[in-house]
């Protein structure tokens, strides 16, 4: 079995953070999404993984992720033009699917359970289709599954205005080479884009074997700021294990599951993990709460921070007052001015958020 990773799309509901770079790419516990979703294909014993990428952002993609040793895998990357949709990727990618079996999995999906199951089942019933579903609160916003009383799968929706149920279609999905008929008969939708929900639908409609099943764990599209901040806690609370060495930090209090990079300075300050901080940070007469994800390059001064991801080699300086439920992007940098403590200047870039207090 083969495994086709989308790391595509604008990100627009990610931006600032996205005119920079891939959303695939933001981290959460230090960690780009995407990288999640390898490592979980890899550890489900598939090692033969296409990542569809866009103009736009694949250079970085590619450059970041490499071909896929540090991974035990073997990437090949794909290149999707336009965005035309997922199934449209499907399409794009057939030269290196050929008529193999392949999971999809959206890059910027997050899923707390691995994939054994899901792939074993597929495989024993030699299935068409293989779906995952989870009940959420905004299924207005997801493709929706209406299910028979006995979990056969009725119809499946794109974002419907009016949802048949509260199931949501998971970006992770398990196709037999009969998907491409399926595709080759679908219409674009109103979104302009091939929708591989209405290529499921298709197989559906043309009496294939399509199966769902709910998935048990937690789930995270990761595509708004909240969810990525959702994700990073919940990694840090379900999986992360920094190693045991003693960290080095100078009149500084560290309680909990903590992890500083090499490199690091700790100085006059509080940190209450989970916390993760990257290599050559330097923190001094700050606090640091729980749920934080620092990168590699931060440095904070006079600061306090909870629940937080802070990207690459930002600088946050002087900020009394707490800094909660942020993601601040790379190199950006927040400061008090000591001569004018009671203004506030800003060059903030565009789509930026700021909530003052
Ligand atoms: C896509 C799919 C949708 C699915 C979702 C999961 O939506 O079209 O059916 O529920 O991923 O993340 P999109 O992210 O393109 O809005």
């Amino acid at each position: 079995m083969k495994a086709l990773i989308l790391s595509g799309g604008k990100g627009t509901r990610l931006r600032p953070i996205t005119y920079t770079g891939a959303k695939q790419l933001v981290p959460v516990m230090n960690k780009p999404i995407l990288w999640f979703g390898i490592e979980n294909l890899v550890s489900a014993g598939i090692d033969q993984i296409g990542i569809v990428i866009s103009p736009e952002t694949g250079a970085e993609v590619r450059q970041r992720t490499g071909l896929g040793d540090q991974f035990g895998a073997r990437i090949t990357y794909i290149l999707q033009d336009k965005p035309s949709g997922l199934a449209h990727a499907v399409q794009v990618a057939r030269p290196f699917l050929q008529d193999d079996a392949f999971i999809m999995y959206l890059g910027d999906n997050l899923i707390q359970d691995n994939l054994n199951s899901f792939i074993h089942e597929f495989q024993q019933n030699d299935l068409d289709a293989s779906i995952l579903l989870k009940p959420v609160v905004n299924p207005q916003s997801f493709g929706v599954a209406k299910l028979a009383a006995d979990g056969q799968v009725i119809q499946l929706i794109e974002k419907p205005q009016i949802p048949p149920s509260n199931l949501a279609l998971v970006g992770i999905y398990l196709f037999s080479p009969t998907i491409h008929g399926a595709i080759a008969k679908i219409k674009p939708s109103s979104r302009g884009e091939l929708e591989i929900t209405d290529a499921i639908q298709q197989l559906i409609d043309d009496g294939k074997t399509v199966k769902a099943s709910q998935l048990a764990g937690w789930w995270l599209d990761t595509g708004k700021k909240d969810d990525l901040l959702e994700a990073n806690r919940l990694l840090l609370d379900t999986c992360f294990q920094p190693p045991s060495t003693e960290i080095e930090a100078i009149h500084s209090q560290i309680k909990g599951r903590v992890q500083v990079g090499q490199g690091t300075t700790i100085i006059h300050s509080v940190i209450r993990g989970p916390v993760i901080i990257g290599r050559d940070c330097h923190i001094e007469n700050s606090f640091i709460g729980s749920y934080s994800s620092i990168s590699d390059g931060v440095r904070l001064l006079d600061t306090e921070i909870d629940h937080s991801v802070v990207l690459q080699s930002a600088c946050i300086e002087g900020i009394h007052h707490r800094i909660v439920d942020s993601v601040i992007g790379q190199r950006a940098h927040l400061r008090t001015n000591p001569r004018r403590p009671k203004a506030s200047q800003f060059l903030i870039g565009d789509d930026s958020q700021i909530e003052l207090v």
